[in-house]
């Protein structure tokens, strides 16, 4: 673990910039009161049970909170509530059948707009048909899809059963697919024939297909896969495990009575990266992670359901389109715009155009995406009339006050709000952020813990680091959208997130708070990367590269990139009797094999044969210096090397490049 947290430099930059407020927003915001964090403060409980209230219980709760151990919390036990029903029903029921959820723009320029009763109408038909095909209560269900409708309806109908969902990101491969499948033993598949994707067709069916077949012998627990038709493109479908979405879901009534679950049932798996070669299955449950993610949605975003026209461009593969596309969104009535495809299809103005087309009011991505815009320039996006903004969102990584400016100015017009968000997959929803009618802006920061959270910067003992030192960022109080464990694996959970500190629950982010109480968040203490906004193990790419045959020895590290704040850089020892690839050969080979392995984004930007690896004489291969020697820096303590000789051949060869 490297614990060497030095105060970022940009942060320093950034220091003395500030944007409170303007009245105008203040007055119109959700929260006003800066008192809320007193009020919070004084009992978080019952400010959470508040929160909890805004949803439709079928069944409330009488019990707020019960912790059996650190690691085990259970929010509004007794508390029965049907997700699905918070999200779709009780807005129809309320007469907002006619609003619009969901307007979807397909990469190719179809368009579709979904209200609330017509989504009513396709969950209703879904569950029935997923229960027809044995779906029930605690069933796992892989979704791999692009980001069309049907991605939404298939979430709804799982959770309408009470079953539990993994939604495996489009752009994984095979591989990590069928790990996932696997993992979490799922029984039905719902895929499409492809998406679209930077003008091309991603062939989902045929990477479940592949995926399926890498079963070949052992008992694989699918037993059925879904397509949806999307892209027309040609599919086998293997009878009678395959069947159409499109053919099986019109044979169903579009009446399904739903059923109220405990707030603890698991509502999704969501596999993340971890410090070791195999992603983790964060589990969440119901009742306090729609609580959390609902609240949030009011209170950062600041939604006005009846006016604005919100857009979160991330994929529902990850944490922030579950949170912030699916269930916080929809639990507050929102209408939203969901995008299919690549921001740069058919050019780089593609965004833009939507926000202008549509009137979108609320932006929420991330800093690489900014970075990218800002590297096209500022004519592309000012083509574009972006008056309708009203509120900015970022997250994924620190944004970098230059990025920042840019978004303010050029994006929001000196006139929206940045609300930049920190938080996890095993957060569930965002946990630091300013309240955009309140607090006081500064470029970089994540700002301030969100009233009923509690955050610490501690030192590796524990205790608490006075501002502006650096230290390990804890959470010391629990919340309700927090991760209940990795599925399959309570030891790992309990090892990784609960044994450092005890009560407190750890981050693995690095962070300080400064005088004013900002919080700025200084990247990952452990060995994984943030690669633009999407998380990454060192160890996972190690272990792919490791699987080519001709590969002896890999090692792993981040470094730091203009574009997506880190990149993969991987250093490789080849098998000497070996005639698989060519040192010329092999990063191209070699890189190509990681993405197959895993998946794209994790394709490593650099790969370097090495003939050794910097190591401990207890051969722990020492990330430090490969760190050191790829940032041209120069190599700090060298004595626990085994060989010294080694790292000198490694940064010759780096800058020999
Ligand atoms: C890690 C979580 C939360 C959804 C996206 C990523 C980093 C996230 C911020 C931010 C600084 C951030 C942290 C965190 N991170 N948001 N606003 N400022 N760092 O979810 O894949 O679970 O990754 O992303 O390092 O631990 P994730």
């Amino acid at each position: 673990m490297n614990l060497n947290i030095e105060s970022h430099p940009l942060h320093d930059a950034a220091a003395e910039l500030s944007y409170p407020p303007s009245e105008e927003f203040a007055r119109q915001a959700n929260v006003q009161d800066p008192g809320i964090y007193r009020a919070a403060a004084a009992d978080p409980l019952e400010y959470w049970a508040e929160e909890a209230r805004q949803l439709h219980w079928h069944k409330p709760f009488t019990e707020v909170f019960y912790r059996d151990k650190p690691h085990q919390n259970e929010w509004f036990r007794d508390g029965e509530l049907n997700i699905a029903f918070n999200c779709v029903d009780r807005h129809v029921l309320a007469g907002l059948g006619d609003r619009t959820a969901l307007l979807f723009e397909g990469e190719p320029g179809d368009t579709r707009s979904i209200s609330y009763r017509e989504l009513h109408v396709e969950v209703q038909r879904a569950a029935n048909m997923l229960a027809a095909l044995g779906v029930r209560q605690g069933d796992r269900v892989a979704i791999y899809m692009p980001m069309i409708p049907e991605t939404v309806v298939a979430m709804l109908a799982v959770a309408r059963l009470g079953a539990i969902h993994s939604v495996v990101f489009g752009g994984f491969s095979a591989e990590s697919l069928r790990a996932r499948i696997n993992d979490a033993g799922a029984k039905l598949v719902i895929t499409a024939d492809g998406g679209n994707r930077k003008g091309r067709i991603t062939k989902l069916k045929d990477t479940v297909d592949a995926a399926l077949r890498l079963d070949a012998g052992e008992p694989s627990p699918v037993e059925h896969v879904l397509v949806v038709k999307r892209c027309g493109n040609e599919v086998t479908m293997q009878e009678p495990r395959d069947l159409w979405w499109d053919e099986e879901i019109m044979t169903y009534d579009a009446e399904h009575r739903p059923q109220a679950f405990a707030a603890e049932n698991p509502l999704f798996i969501l596999y993340t990266s971890g410090t070791t070669g195999k992603p983790k299955g964060i589990l969440h449950t119901s009742g306090g992670y729609l609580t959390q993610a609902a609240s949030t949605m009011r209170g950062v975003f600041d939604l006005k359901p009846e006016t604005d026209i919100y857009w979160c461009t991330a994929d529902v593969g990850w944490i922030t389109g579950h949170s912030y596309v699916v269930y916080g969104p929809l639990a507050n009535g929102a209408t939203q715009v969901i995008y299919e495809g690549s921001p740069d299809t058919p050019d780089w103005s593609r965004w833009w155009q939507i926000v202008e087309k549509y009137g979108v009011t609320i932006l929420y991505t991330a800093p690489t995406a900014i970075r990218a815009a800002m590297r096209i320039g500022r004519q592309v996006a000012q083509q574009h009339d972006l008056s309708s903004l009203r509120l900015l969102g970022s997250v994924g990584e620190p944004i970098n006050p230059e990025a920042w400016r840019w978004y303010y100015e050029v994006i929001g017009g000196h006139r929206c709000p940045i609300v930049d968000t920190w938080w996890q997959t095993e957060t569930g929803a965002i946990m630091a952020a300013p309240l955009p009618g309140i607090t006081t802006l500064r470029p970089g920061s994540a700002q301030r813990a969100l009233p009923g959270i509690y955050l610490e910067v501690l030192d590796d003992a524990g205790e608490s680091m006075d501002p502006p030192t650096g230290g390990l960022l804890a959470a010391v109080t629990p919340w309700p959208s927090m991760a209940r464990t990795i599925w399959g694996d309570d030891q790992r959970f309990v090892e990784t997130y609960w044994e450092r500190f005890g009560d407190a629950y750890f981050t693995g982010d690095g962070a300080r708070f400064d005088e004013e109480g900002n919080l700025w968040l200084l990247g990952r203490v452990d060995d994984v990367l943030n690669v633009s906004g999407h998380r990454l193990s060192t160890a996972e790419i190690e272990s792919a590269l490791v699987e080519h045959h001709a590969v002896a020895e890999a090692a792993v590290i981040g470094v730091p990139d203009e574009a997506t704040g880190e990149a993969v850089a991987a250093f490789v020892i080849l098998k000497t009797q070996q005639q698989l690839v060519t040192p010329e050969d092999a990063p191209r080979q070699l890189t190509q094999f990681v993405a197959e392995q895993i998946g794209a984004i994790a394709r490593p930007k650099q790969l370097l044969i090495v003939p050794e690896l910097p190591k401990t004489r207890s051969g722990k291969i020492m990330r430090r210096l490969l760190r050191d020697a790829a940032a041209g820096k120069s190599i700090g303590d060298t004595t626990t090397l085994a060989d010294t000789t080694v790292i000198q051949v490694i940064t010759d060869q780096i800058s020999g490049r």
